[in-house]
């Protein structure tokens, strides 16, 4: 990727205005830790072709071949721990307006993180926080989209969640640092409304691509496997889960999957 290409060319006050860019790297997100630890300035960006430890959620591992785009941006938010958990919301509805503006595709957002088109998945965002006392000291919102590989031979039959690539859907590649550039512009957006307060707007935008809601679904989560329907997600980004039996519950951590028909 021509990181100063993406630079000329980026219309944002403060994220990615300084990006680190290497060919190989273990995970992005833990090289951002680390220069935030040291005092990295909000709206840095670090970049990589591969990862050969790329990170999911839960402690999963996330492939990360050469052809992806793989990612992590330091914010520093003046709120609340509890408060900056909806960045994920953020980061997931920047994802899915740049991919179904730029290249008319019809993406859903799926609780918590994923960001899926045709059922399968093409993004992960994996969103770890930094706090001192009650305070926020930085987050670093990790975003990995499967771009220009062909997903069918990139990732094996037995993936727990099936997975789809922007070269896949379109047939065609992309370019990468155009999709980077694009993806902190309406980053910085959104993150701006969420600065100013309107997180309520950022989770009701969200849910615009959420087809899953109204959708009888199951979830794994820390209670085991749930079936339902779902009902909505509230303004703390919690899912909020009808079981077979009318029992409503609210669930923080988990992973859905929408049942076929
Ligand atoms: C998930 O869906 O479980 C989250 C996946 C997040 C993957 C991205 S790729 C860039 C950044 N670096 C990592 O190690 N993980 C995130």
């Amino acid at each position: 990727m021509n990181v100063s290409r993406v630079q000329e060319n980026l219309r944002t006050e403060k994220l990615g205005r300084k990006i680190i860019f290497s060919r190989r790297i273990g995970s992005t997100n833990d090289l951002a830790k680390k220069l935030a630890t040291y005092g990295a300035v909000e709206g840095t960006v670090v970049v990589a072709d591969t990862q050969d430890a790329g990170r999911g959620r839960l402690n999963r591992n996330w492939v990360s071949p050469k052809g992806g785009l793989w990612f992590s941006l330091i914010l520093r938010p003046k709120c609340h721990p509890t408060e900056a958990t909806r960045l994920v919301f953020v980061a997931c509805l920047a994802v899915a307006e740049t991919l179904s503006k730029r290249y008319g595709l019809k993406v859903e957002t799926r609780w918590p993180n994923d960001v899926v088109v045709n059922g399968r998945k093409i993004c992960g965002i994996l969103a770890e926080m930094n706090t001192i006392g009650e305070a926020v000291n930085h987050v670093i919102v990790g975003v990995g989209i499967n771009a220009n590989f062909d997903a069918a031979k990139a990732f094996p039959e037995s993936l727990r969640t099936p997975a789809t690539s922007l070269k896949s859907e379109l047939g065609n590649s992309i370019r990468l640092g155009e999709l980077l550039g694009l993806l902190l512009e309406r980053l910085e957006i959104k993150y701006h409304l969420f600065v100013s307060g309107d997180s309520r707007r950022i989770i009701d935008e969200w849910k615009a691509y959420a087809a899953f809601l109204g959708r009888k679904i199951n979830v794994a989560c820390e209670n085991g496997n749930l079936r339902g329907v779902a009902l909505d997600v509230d303004y703390d980004g919690a899912f909020i889960l009808k079981l077979e039996d009318g029992i409503v519950k609210r669930i923080l951590v988990g992973d859905v999957t929408v049942q076929e028909d």
